[in-house]
Formats: structure tokens, sequence, C-alpha cells
């Protein structure tokens, strides 16, 4: 009989249908419950569904002895079972039990089925058809539909999202971003509409136009179409199509210095925005950056360019990730003043090419995974179908920030970081490269800040509140035992053993405050490291907060043995995060037979004010060399030519083809090798401690030092008081040491003395100091490093302090420290309000930041090619 019922039951119509498909559900004419059933009474569904006076509907999809069973709305068999009032039980409670709601035996359980609606995953974002764009916008050009970037059919996740901007009318009408490339076809009929000839040179052939002449001189154009291809009927669009493109050819040939400084201020108050696809060779074994007057072009134009607001430069971060390059080592993305731009391709996955680094802030489409960037090439109607590479990603970050320039053309240089960190969008959250930063923004050496997203990236700038001027604040180099360089030699050093070295340094809330430090944004370390074998060597910074930044990341390749003769490495990593507390400087090598020894570190931070009127721009040296990197080998300061590596150098061929991944972190897992234990080394000297110690002591009870000449002074303190123990000249450094004289130094004279004390050798500023001032001026000031005996003697001799001056300039290219001092005299031109403010702290810094340590992330710690 039971097996003649559960025959019947199975073989029951509106059981086979519901293992096919769900019946239909009527929601407003009957309440469902689901049964959980218990065949061990011999009942069928069927049977218990009767016992409740309900009708069974079907089995619950797979789930096994789970019904669905409906009444008919307040039918009576549902009130008698179920209620104890007006109110059904099961509506107020949901579920009723066998066990206790009194319910047939065969019944375990019953449950109400409330109907809600199902929130999607926020966001959805309607993703528009091509067909909707084009018929919306007009859009003629016949290669739209290929241009993934900008509406992707395959993986609609994966586009810049520019579309929604265009509806809104925001094209980049008003702005001109610059291409320093090879050239730019202006006679193309994709460009020549929206091509801007006064902001465009040619410093390869000296001519007015970018004409691109070479068979390769494409990739200029390439990268033009990207920003700026105008909506027509040829080719594709760029993002910014109503936004103009100027060409400045310098990748053609080699270039003098001097010409690489013209061109990357070339037209800089109408070119607003530089993309840059270029820099030093990506081969894994280079570090390399601007030098100094390339440096100087730079910074000028985030002082000068765009009325003040700052020149955009975009740097693509390069192609060199197969070869284990990292764009910490690149001097151009390693700066705080560049937007460094990795790529992703069409699936969102790192394309194999694209560099890692610190200094990574945002990443935008490229070539990779089957599929390269559509644009426009040279030729009158000539389309390119295999652009790619990080080159190919940061004309995209130029095209976005064209239309954020439009909307918002008082945006600087800062606010234009500021605003990228703020609309990057975290995706592939299983790639194990992401970090947690302090500021509560993942953070991946890879990805940047993540993705960029131009509808959100506009909309922020929309509505952005302008960054407090920035300031910075540089902490006191700190310095291992008997290191030294000279001739460009380093010396001494602790000794980089298993476990490596660990050297800390405090940040404290009145070092910010004396500063007129608000909030971080990057942070620059510079480190003085010799090594045997320089791709061995791992440089970390790790904060207060416990977050690290790999600075300096492994490179197999890497075999110089020059190590890092005072190069300074940037991380965006700490942005927002509050610097107060205890930063470690991490050193440590691969424990082979190669060795090496750290010399010292200084780390300068960079953000906003507090007080936005106590502000004034940072500056380099007005001497070549001054408060600078120190090259490896010294390298003459005149132009000297080079040609920069073709930015398709490093591109290997099957850039597309390849795969990307989500799925390795950049660097290598660095803690995990045995005996890494730290080591807790003293960070400093406690000679040097006591001295720096007693000096500033010293320095700070004296309130009558006002103005840049302190500065000076103190500095000049620094390099004497190296010169003294490394020389252990115990004698002549007592005589350093003669007390400063108390009274109050009248800021007239003060301010006499910035002036002379810029390096300008004028004569007569010691003079004018009080006597003591001279005094120590004299003993330290003195450029030392100069192995001749009569200069030492003559420092202690006397003579005008510009004499001195003079002497330090010397002594900078020798002297380990000795760059601090001399950055001084350039830093004293500063008008700071409170930069005389006596030092309250041994470890306080100098805001100029010219001590050296500040001198931004730009070195020239490669000779020019
Ligand atoms: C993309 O653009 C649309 C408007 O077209 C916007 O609603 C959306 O928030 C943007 N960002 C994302 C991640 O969808």
């Amino acid at each position: 009989m039971r097996l003649l019922g559960l025959l019947l039951f199975l073989t029951s119509p509106a059981l086979l249908e519901a293992s096919l498909r769900p019946a239909k559900r009527s929601y407003d004419t009957h309440s469902y419950y689901v049964i959980h059933h218990d065949p061990s009474f011999g009942q069928s569904p069927a049977d218990s569904a009767a016992a409740l006076g309900a009708e069974l509907v079907e089995q619950v999809g797979e789930l096994k002895d789970h019904y669905l069973v409906r009444y008919e709305k307040d039918s009576q068999p549902e009130r008698t079972l179920f209620n104890t009032g007006d109110e059904p039980v099961t509506r107020s409670k949901n579920v009723l039990t066998r066990r206790h709601d009194n319910l047939p035996p065969s019944i375990r359980s019953l449950t109400y089925q409330t109907v809600r609606q199902r929130v999607k995953r926020a966001p959805v974002p309607s993703f528009p058809s091509v067909d909707e764009v084009v018929s919306k916008l007009n859009i003629h050009d016949p290669m739209f539909s290929s241009q993934w970037h900008i509406v992707n059919k395959d993986d609609p996740q994966h586009m810049v999202n520019v579309t929604g901007l265009w509806k809104e009318g925001i094209t980049g009408k008003g702005v001109i971003s610059a291409l320093l490339d090879d050239g730019l076809d202006y006679k193309s009929e994709d460009l020549k509409a929206n091509f801007y000839a006064p902001g465009s040179h040619d410093f390869n052939d000296h001519e007015d136009l970018p004409t691109p002449k070479l068979w390769d001189d494409k990739h200029g154009t390439r990268c033009a179409g990207e920003i700026a291809a105008v909506k027509n009927d040829v080719c594709g669009v760029g993002l910014a199509y109503d936004s103009k493109v100027a060409g400045i050819r310098i990748l053609s040939g080699p270039i003098s210095d001097a010409d690489e400084a013209i061109s990357l201020n070339f037209g800089y108050q109408q070119n607003q925005i530089y993309s840059c696809s270029w820099g030093p060779p990506d081969s894994g074994r280079d570090m390399e950056g601007p030098n100094l007057l390339i440096t100087k072009a730079i910074l000028n134009g985030i002082n000068k360019g765009r009325g003040g607001k700052g020149s955009i430069f975009v740097f693509a971060s390069g192609n060199g990730a197969a070869s284990g390059d990292s764009c910490n080592f690149d001097g151009y993305t390693n700066s705080i003043y560049t937007i460094t731009v990795g790529a992703i391709d069409s699936k969102g996955l790192h394309p194999y090419y694209s560099e890692a680094c610190a200094a990574n802030l945002f990443v935008t489409y490229s070539s990779g995974s089957g599929k390269h960037i559509y644009t426009t090439d040279v030729g009158e109607k000539v389309c390119s179908h295999n652009h790619g590479g990080t080159s190919a990603a940061a004309p995209l970050a130029v095209g976005a920030f064209a239309l954020a320039l439009s909307v918002r053309p008082d945006l600087t240089w800062r606010d234009a970081q500021h605003i990228a960190i703020h609309a990057a969008l975290h995706f592939n959250p299983e790639d194990p490269d992401w970090e947690m930063t302090a500021s509560g923004r993942p953070y991946s050496y890879k990805y940047g800040y993540g993705k960029m997203d131009v509808y959100t990236l506009v909309h922020i700038a929309k509505s952005w509140q302008l960054v407090k001027p920035q300031v910075w604040m540089s902490l006191p180099t700190i310095e291992f035992e008997d290191a030294a360089m000279e001739d460009g030699v380093m010396t001494g050093g602790e000794p980089i053993k298993e476990g490596g070295v660990r050297s800390t340094t405090t940040i404290t809330k009145t070092m910010l405050e004396e500063n007129n430090f608000e909030k971080l944004e990057h942070i620059t370390v510079k480190v003085w490291i010799t090594h045997t074998r320089r791709g061995d060597v791992e440089v970390q910074l790790i904060s207060p907060a416990g977050i690290k930044s790999v600075l300096g990341s492994r490179r197999p390749g890497d075999s110089a043995d020059t190590g890092y003769p005072g190069w300074t490495f940037m991380t965006v990593k700490h942005w927002d995060e509050n610097p107060i507390g205890q930063w470690t400087l991490h050193v440590f090598d691969q424990g082979n037979s190669e060795a090496g020894s750290i010399l010292g570190w200084s780390m300068t931070l960079w953000g906003s004010a507090i007080d936005p009127e106590d502000t004034e721009k940072y500056e380099l040296p007005d001497e070549p060399n001054e408060g600078h990197n120190l090259p490896p080998h010294p390298t003459a300061t005149t132009s000297t030519s080079k040609q920069h590596v073709k930015p398709t150098h490093h591109l290997p061929g099957d850039h597309a083809s390849q795969s990307g991944e989500a799925t390795r972190p950049a660097f290598h897992p660095t803690d995990s090798k045995p005996g890494t234990s730290p080591t807790n080394s003293p960070t400093t000297l406690p000679a040097d401690e006591g001295v720096f110690t007693h000096m500033y002591d010293l320095l700070s009870n004296q309130l009558w030092l006002i103005g840049a000449f302190g500065i000076v002074i103190i500095f000049g303190v620094g390099a004497g008081v190296f010169l003294w123990r490394r020389r252990q000249l115990a004698k002549r450094a007592k005589g350093a040491y003669a007390p400063i004289p108390g009274d109050n130094m009248p800021m007239r004279s003060m301010e006499g003395g910035t002036g002379q004390a810029s390096g300008s050798g004028e004569p007569g500023s010691g003079e004018r100091s009080a006597g003591g001032t001279r005094e120590l001026y004299e003993a330290f000031g003195v450029g030392s490093d100069d192995e001749d005996e009569a200069d030492e003697h003559s420092a202690l001799t006397g003579g005008g302090a510009s004499r001195y001056v003079q002497q330090a300039t010397v002594s900078y290219h020798d002297g380990f420290l000795d760059d601090e001092g001399l950055s001084t005299a350039h830093t004293s031109r500063t008008p700071y309000r409170d930069e005389l403010a006596p030092q309250q702290d041994t470890q306080s810094p100098r805001r100029e930041g010219s001590d050296g340590s500040g001198d931004g992330s730009w070195q020239d710690a490669s000779e020019p090619r």
C-alpha cells in the first residue's frame, strides 16, 4: 500500500513537472509554505500536505524531503491550523516545528514563505552597448566598435567608463595635452582638427612641427589618438575627443639634456598635461633618473606651469616587469612629481610586462589577453590595431585628466593625484598583491590604488576641494659607523648580515606641528648602500602602523656592484597615513656570497600644510649638483646628449597575446627566508648621536636663530661633525663647539645673511652675522672633503663665510653628509616665517628639505647615456 502510494506519488503529474520546471507561483492569491517532510512515518508528502489542509505544489528544487505547499489566502484550513487570533502564527513566527508546535508527526517543520525583493549587488553599472553609444552620441568612427577600452562587449566591467561623461557633454574642450614622443602626425584626418601647433616642436630635427619621419615614428601618433582622436569618420575616438594635442618630438634621435629640459616645459602655460610613455631602459639592470637639469625643468613645470598650478606629468610605469624591473628604479616614474600609470588588459588582468612598484598610482587598460589598443596611426586615414604596453595605458590616463581639467581647470598637480587615488577602483580582490593601507584603501604594487574609472574621476574632480599647499619634512640623515663617500666611492657603514639591518627613526606630533605638516602624501627615502650585487638587496620601509613599502625590490638581473649611492626611492603607499610613531628601514640581501653595507639613509615626508599661508614652493638648488644625489661617478654638469630608449624597445612582441594574471604578488615573498630575524643595529652611531644632540640642544636654546642662515649653520655643523668624526680631528672639533652667543640676533641681520647664504658667495656675509655664528660656520661649513690639509687649516684660520660656502660646495661632491651642508646654501633663501624656529627636538627635521634628503625623488645617479 505504502509502495503503491509512493509510486502514485512519484508518478503524479505535479511532481514530474516539478522536477522539470517550477510551477507558476501565485503570491497574490495564495500563501506559500515549505514543509520539511519526514518519510519515516510512511506518509507521502501529499499526505502531509493534506493533513495541513494544504495543497502540495512540488519539491523544493533539489532539496530532498522539502516540499512547497500552499493555501488559498486566508482559507479556512490555514486559519484553523495556525490561527491564534486574527494573525496566523506562522506569519509572525515564520516557522513551526513538530516538536514545539504540534504539527502532524510526518512534518518536521513548516516555514512561511515571505516574498522579498533581493537587491542587486551594488554597484551594478548599466553598461552601455556600442549601438546605444553610437546612436546617442552620433559616433561614426568606423573603428569605434573595436575600441574595447571605451565599450567592452566581451568584458563589460573592463573599460575606462567614459561614455557617460560624453553624454553629459564633457569631452575635454579647452584642454591641451602634449605628447613627448617620437612625433605626431598632424596631417592625420583623425588628429588634424585637434592638433595644437603652437605647443608642438621637434627637438630631434629642430623644426617647428613634430613630423614623424622614421619608419617607426608611430608611437606618438598612436598615443595622441587615444587622447584626442577626432569624432569623425576616421578610425576611432579619443577619450577627450574635443581636447587638443601637441606633439613634442624627442625620442627619434639623441637629444641634449638641455633640449629635454626645454621639452618638458615647452609651451607649459598652454600645454597642461605631458604624456610621457618612455623612460630609462626597462632592462631590470638599470637604475637611472633625470639628471639635475631635467629635474629642474620638471620642478619648474610643477611650480610655474599652468599658471602655477603645475604641469601634470603622466608617465608609463615601464614594460620591464618580465625582466624583473620595478618602476622604483626609474627616476622619472619614482618621482613625486609624476603620475605613474601601469597597465591591465581587456580582462582586467595584470599583463606580464607592466612594472610594479610603490610609486604606481593606478592602472588603466592596454594590451594583453589577446587584445591590443585600437587607435589612430601615422597616415591620413590609417588606424593602428596593435598599440600596447604601458605606453598605451598612460595616454588613457592623460585623456582622463584632460576631461577632469576641462571641468576643473584649477586643480593643482597634487589635486590630480588625490582625485586619481579617490577614483581608483579596487578590482581583482583575490589578487595576493593587494594590501590594506592605513588609510583604509587597498594598495597593490601592480595596480597602485586600483583601476581608473574616468566617470568617477571627473565627477570627483567636479566637487573636489583643493588641497592645501605642499609642505615637506626631512628627517635628519641616519648615518652608520665610519660611513664615508669620497670621489663617489662609499666606504664604512653597517655590514648587511643575515637578517639584514633595521634602522628606526621616530616622528612626533610636535615635529609635525613645528613643520606645519598636516596630512601625509608621498614619502621619499634616500639610501646609501654598497653591495657587490645590487639586485640581491631589498629595501623596505615600515610605518608605525605596520604598513610596509617595498622600495627596492630584488632584481635578479641587476648585478651592478655600484650599490645605491644616494638613490631616492618614492612610495605612495602611505598616503593619508598618520605618520606619528616609529618608522623602520629594513635592508637585507639574499645572504649569499655577495656582501654590502648600509652607510646611511634619510626620509622626507611630503604632504599638505596646516597653515596654508605659511608655505612656499619647493625649489632645487641654484648651483648644479648642489643638494642633489651624487652620481655613482661624478659626471659633467654640462649639457650632454643622449637618446631615450624607444618606448617599445622593451615591449616583447607577444605583449598582447599573452594572458595576464591576477594571482601572483608583484615581488617574491620577502620575509619567508630563514634567519631573517631582525638584528637591532644601532640606528645612529652613539658618537654621532651625541654630537648631534649636543649641537641641536645648543641651537635650540638660542632663539636668535632666525632665518635660513641658522639652517646653514646647522648643516654646516652636521658636515663638520661628520668630518670631525671621520678624521678623528678631535682637537679641531673641540674648537668647533665654541659656544654660540646667546644674544638675540636682529631679524634684519638674519635677512641679510639669508641672501648671502644662498650660495652667491658674496663676501661679507660672515661679517654680518654674530661672531659666534661665524665661528661655527667656519669650523664646520668648511668643505672638507678635500683631502688637502691646507683647506682644513684654512677652515680654522678663518676667512669670510662666503669662502666656506664656496668650499662646502666643492666638498659636496665628495662628502657623505656634505650634500646636506650644501643644500642649505640654496635653501637659505627660503622665506618661511617659522623656519628659524629653534629646534625643540634633537630629531626635529628641517622643513626646507634642502638638506639634500629633501631633493624630491629626483636623482641623477646615472650617467647620461
Ligand atoms: C560608470 O559610469 C556610469 C555613468 O555612465 C556611472 O553611473 C558609474 O558609477 C560609473 N562607474 C562604475 C564603476 O560603474
